[in-house]
């Protein structure tokens, strides 16, 4: 999914602090870049490379874009038209008058272009976004001067179908910004004397931390002075800013080769941040912000929990289903949120729907939330970015305090999204009468003591014995995780991140399904990371380890610091601190976020921006 970032000032150059900007929205898209200014004398400029960022810099060193205080750029995750410098943003109509940044897709680009072309409009790109640019184009010159920039992008969106966010710049409107957004984020930063739009927050935390959101429909005009927003239905409306609370530094590396290596070893600290603050200690129950609206009757009236995420929240989902089975005896389902689209419709009255979201932008999970409202379903959103879409368009919501995260692969944010489904079995549990005080006061502590206990993860010892595995690991096309119960997850967020970021294939399996078909697979050159830490399935995940090694299979286990029957078992070990079993999800995933992060550095990939992917999905 593409990055936006703008800047309109008053009389200030912009062109570095939009570059800065950018470059932390890599992580959103990198098939190209580039970057257009106004020049003042009713003249647009525009320069485009395909590739990363940094090819924009050296085009920009090389054939530099004239000093402007009106900047738009993008950097770009391809959808209409492949990787090269002519589908690059900035996109100009054929007179260059216009000139757009676009995340999103338009559905019916195919019909416009062949409309625009009738008309005598002349394309150079592939793109959806071109055709964005001559049709405000069009409007502009058909309103004979008569119409604004605004005003024409308006009417212009109104004949496209799709998802947009984008920024608009007129020629002949010096000092003006259009933004508009349908279904892709888009947020204006409000600067001292300068006004800002971006597709996510930390491109904007070097210039303000003072946020507005733009709902779906909506549009802005911006000045340097001034923002004037209008509604979805064309109506001049206030909105209140939102001060965002990370700060410029969360938002960059801080000294560690890749945020992914950042953020995994943030993870200790998400614990805390996450959930220590809403412990209830003298109750044994967590207390939720006020965005948390659910009351005890609420809780207590639910029949049934549905959980629906993509990706790596799909695997802490399914860590919530059973938590709430197992703690508030709530019964309960975890969906692919893509997959929910096309499932039968069922009545929702006593259902409450959990979406979990990293980014709180995800196409499939924001479609299947509202189809879901229009059910009359009830959302609680678990969401790690204050201000997304999810986050305000969820009728309930439990941030994760994370800080941004960056790295594609997401480590972290998984962390934080496990924490708060223990918080939010607990407070169910008690609601409902079925999880008592002291078993409360006991999970509470259970989580505290957990701190400490996770710094041995990051030992030279188990530092050590990642690599060992590592190096092994680089060396095979294929392989298989196998977990159990609620280690099942855990397996299959381990294959996830082996599989994005090191290009090795991987699959994730419930460890009872080995001996169903995927045995087959299992050789010398086909080996099988296991999950093997005391809990209900522990001796039969040590039967596992024996049929792999009796098919010349290695195994790489992770288990308990000191556990001999799974070290001597096992080719290769990953020790783990012993904590209650349904913790051990936050424990054992961490040496499989260290061990794919090895991996992919051992065979030299590109670790937080991993080919074909994109931080955020924000298309279906
Ligand atoms: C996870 O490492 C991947 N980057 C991807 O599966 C991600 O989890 C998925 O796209 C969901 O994103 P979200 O949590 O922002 O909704």
């Amino acid at each position: 999914m593409c990055g936006i970032v703008a800047a309109i000032t008053n009389g200030l150059d912009a062109r570095a602090s939009v570059l800065h900007g950018l470059k932390t929205l890599e992580y959103r898209g990198y098939d190209s870049a580039g970057m257009a200014v106004h020049t003042g004398d009713s003249k647009l400029a525009v320069r485009r490379k395909m590739g990363k960022i940094a090819n924009l810099e050296a085009e920009l060193a090389s054939n530099a874009l004239p000093e402007s205080d009106q900047v738009i750029a993008h950097t770009r995750w391809a959808t209409h038209g492949a990787p090269a410098d002519r589908n690059a943003h900035p996109h100009t109509d054929d007179g260059g008058e216009i000139v757009v940044v676009h995340n999103g897709i338009i559905e019916n680009y195919l019909d416009l272009r062949a409309e625009l072309v009738a008309d005598g409009h002349v394309f150079l790109s592939d793109t959806d976004t071109e055709v964005l640019a001559n049709l405000i184009a069009r409007h502009m010159r058909n309103g004979n001067g008569g119409i604004d920039l605004h005003t024409a992008v308006r009417t212009a969106l109104t004949e496209v179908h799709g998802a947009y966010a984008l920024v608009a710049m007129c020629a002949t409107e010096p000092g003006t910004l259009v933004v508009a957004r349908q279904d892709s984020p888009l947020i204006v930063g409000v600067g001292d004397a300068a006004h800002y739009a971006a597709s996510d927050m930390p491109a904007l935390l070097h210039l303000t931390r003072d946020f507005v959101a733009l709902e779906n429909g909506e549009s802005a005009i911006s000045h340097a002075d001034k923002m004037q927003l209008c509604s979805a239905s064309g109506d001049w409306i206030e909105r209140e800013t939102t001060l965002c609370d990370w700060t410029p530094e969360q938002a960059e590396k801080g000294g560690y080769p890749h945020f992914m290596l950042k953020e995994i070893e943030e993870q200790p600290d998400v614990l805390a941040r996450t959930a220590f603050d809403r412990f209830h200690d003298t109750e044994g129950d967590v207390v939720f912000e006020d965005t948390f609206t659910l009351t005890d009757a609420d809780l207590r009236a639910l029949r049934r929990i549905r959980f629906m995420a993509m990706g790596t929240s799909s695997h802490s989902a399914m860590i919530g289903r059973w938590l709430l089975a197992e703690f508030a005896e709530l019964p309960g389902e975890t969906l692919n949120a893509s997959e929910f689209l096309y499932s039968p419709i069922l009545p929702e009255n006593d259902t409450l729907t959990v979406i979990v979201s990293q980014s709180g932008e995800t196409a499939d999970s924001l479609r299947a939330m509202r189809e879901l409202q229009k059910r009359g379903g009830r959302i609680l959103g678990i969401c790690n970015v204050q201000g997304s879409t999810l986050a305000r368009e969820a009728d309930d919501l439990i941030l994760t305090h994370c800080g941004p995260e960056v790295g594609v692969a997401s480590t972290k944010a998984f962390f934080g999204q496990v924490t708060a489904l223990y918080l939010l079995a607990i407070r169910v549990g008690r609601a409902r009468g079925v999880l008592s005080t002291e078993r409360g006061l006991e999970l509470l502590h259970d989580l505290r003591a957990l701190r400490p206990k996770l710094d041995s993860l990051f030992a030279p010892e188990a530092m050590a014995a990642v690599r060992q595995a590592a190096a092994f690991l680089a060396t095979v096309p294929s392989c298989l995780f196998l977990g159990r119960g609620l280690q099942h997850p855990i397996a299959l967020e381990g294959a996830l991140k082996l599989k994005e970021i090191s290009y090795i294939h991987a699959e994730g399996y419930p460890a009872g399904e080995m001996k169903h078909g995927p045995i087959a697979l299992i050789d010398e050159h086909f080996p099988v990371v296991v999950l093997a830490t005391p809990d209900r399935t522990y001796e039969k995940m040590i039967s596992n380890i024996e049929e792999v090694r009796a098919r010349s299979g290695k195994v790489i286990a992770v288990g308990v610091a000191g556990d001999q029957q799974v070290q001597n078992a096992a080719d290769y070990f990953l020790p783990v601190p012993e904590v209650p079993p349904y913790l051990a999800p936050l424990v054992n995933v961490i040496p499989l976020q260290q061990l794919s992060y090895e991996v992919a550095l051992a065979l030299g990939r590109d670790i937080d921006q991993p080919r074909n992917l994109a931080k955020s999905v924000t298309v279906e």
